[in-house]
C-alpha cells in the first residue's frame, strides 16, 4: 500500500529492518547508548545551535504535546492557544483536561491568524505565561507564521510552545530565530520512523521555570522524563525499545539526506501533485502561499463521496485521507510525507485519473 495519509507514513526497508535488531532490556547500557544517540541526533537535526535539550517519550505525538502543555504553565498563570484547526483545538482540550486556565483565540481555518489580534491578546493579559500554536495545521495543510508569533512572544517575554508534530523534517523552522522555547515532534510523519515515540525539544533556559511547576501528571511530566534521561541515560518507564531502533535508523537517514534536502524533496512532491490536480480542475482548499510542503487538501470532485474515492483508490493500492471536523464531508487530503518516490506519485496520479474517468 502507498500511504498518502499524514502518518503513519511509508517507511524505508532500512527503517523496518531495524525492528529486528533483537530483544533488549531497557535498563542495560546498550539501550542507554541508543537513547543517548537518538537524543543527540534529534538535537543535531532540529536544534543544532542554541542551547536545547530533548526528552523522548513513548507515546504518539499527543503524549509529548500533553507533556509539553501540562508541564509548562504555572499555577495561577494562563496558556494562550492560537486555534485554527483540529490540532489547535487539541492543545486547548489538553489544557482543559489539566484544569489549566486558558485564553483561546479561535481563528479562521483557511487563513493565517491575525498577528495584530494575537499581539493585543498577549499584551493586555499579564497572566498569559505561554503562547501555544501548531506549526503545520494538518487539518487543512496550513502553515502558521511561527516566526512572526515568536517575535511577539519574545517582545512580551512569554514562553512559546509549538506543536511541530507534522512540521519537523517537512517545513523550515529555526528554533532560535523563531524564538521557540518548547517544540513537540513525533518519530513518525516527516521523520519517517515508526509511530509510537514522540519528543519535546526544550530551551535549557526554560528549565528552572518548568522545575518550579508542580507536576500535573506522573507519566507526562517533562521535567522528570528529562531528568532521568539526562542523569541516568534511561527512560523512567518501559520504553518501546524496538520503536527506538527504528527511530534511530530514521534519524540516521534524515541526517544523511539532510533536513534541508528532505524539505526540498517534499516541496517537489507536493508541487508535482498540485500541478496535476490543477490540470484536473480540482480545487485546493487553501491559497498556495500558505500551503505546507506535505498536505494538499482538495474539495471532492463534484458529486463524488469521500468513501467512493477512498475505496476505489484503496483497491488500486493507495490510501488517501478524509477531512476532519467541519470539513469531513467536503474534502479529501493527500499527504506526501514518508518514503515515496516520484514514480509512486506518478502511479497515484494515473490511478486517480482513472477513478475520476470511471465515475
Ligand atoms: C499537528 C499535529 N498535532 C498533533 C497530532 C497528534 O499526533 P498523534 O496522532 O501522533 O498523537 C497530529 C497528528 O496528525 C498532528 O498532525
Amino acid at each position: 500500500m502507498i500511504l498518502l495519509n499524514p502518518g503513519p507514513v511509508c517507511t524505508s526497508q532500512r527503517v523496518r529492518n531495524a525492528l529486528l535488531r533483537g530483544d533488549m532490556c531497557h535498563r542495560e547500557r546498550e539501550f542507554s547508548g541508543i537513547l543517548d544517540g537518538v537524543r543527540k541526533k534529534i538535537i543535531q537535526a532540529f536544534a543544532p545551535i542554541g542551547d536545547y535539550t530533548t526528552a523522548v517519550i513513548t507515546g504518539s505525538g499527543t503524549a509529548s504535546l500533553e507533556a509539553g502543555v501540562c508541564s509548562s504553565v504555572s499555577e495561577g498563570k494562563k496558556l494562550l492557544v492560537i486555534d485554527n484547526g483540529v490540532y489547535g483545538d487539541r492543545i486547548a482540550r489538553i489544557a482543559t483536561a489539566h484544569k489549566i486556565d486558558k485564553v483561546v483565540l479561535k481563528c479562521d481555518w483557511f487563513e493565517q491568524p491575525d498577528i495584530a489580534e494575537i499581539e493585543e491578546a498577549v499584551s493586555k493579559d499579564r497572566d498569559i505565561e505561554v503562547v501555544a500554536m501548531v506549526h503545520h495545521e494538518t487539518t487543512t495543510g496550513l502553515l502558521n507564521p511561527v516566526h512572526r508569533i515568536g517575535e511577539i512572544v519574545k517582545k512580551y517575554d512569554r514562553a512559546f510552545l509549538v506543536d511541530s508534530i507534522s512540521g519537523l523534517g517537512g517545513e523550515e523552522i529555526d528554533l532560535v530565530n523563531d524564538s521557540v522555547d518548547i517544540c513537540i515532534g513525533s518519530s513518525n510523519k516527516c521523520i519517517q520512523g515508526l509511530p509510537g515515540l514522540s519528543f519535546v525539544l526544550i530551551k535549557k533556559t526554560e528549565l528552572d521555570r518548568l522545575r518550579s511547576i508542580p507536576a500535573r501528571s506522573l507519566y507526562l511530566n517533562l521535567v522528570s522524563q528529562l531528568d532521568v534521561q539526562e542523569e541516568r541515560s534511561e527512560c523512567p518507564f518501559t520504553p518501546s525499545v524496538q520503536t527506538f531502533y527504528a527511530f534511530d535508523e530514521a534519524l540516521d537517514e534524515l541526517l544523511e539526506e539532510g533536513v534541508a534536502n528532505r524539505i526540498k524533496r517534499y516541496e517537489r512532491a507536493s508541487g508535482f501533485l498540485r500541478s496535476e490536480f490543477k490540470k484536473l480542475h480540482l480545487e485546493c482548499l487553501l491559497p498556495e502561499e500558505i500551503c505546507s510542503n506535505t498536505i494538499t487538501a482538495l474539495n471532492l470532485p463534484h458529486g463524488m463521496t469521500y468513501a467512493h474515492l477512498h475505496d476505489r483508490l484503496k483497491e488500486r493500492g493507495f490510501v488517501i485521507y478524509a477531512g476532519q471536523g467541519q470539513l469531513n464531508a467536503k474534502i479529501f487530503r493527500i499527504a506526501n510525507m514518508g518514503e515515496l518516490s516520484m514514480q509512486d506519485l506518478e502511479a497515484f496520479i494515473n490511478n486517480f485519473k482513472e477513478v475520476i474517468k470511471n465515475f
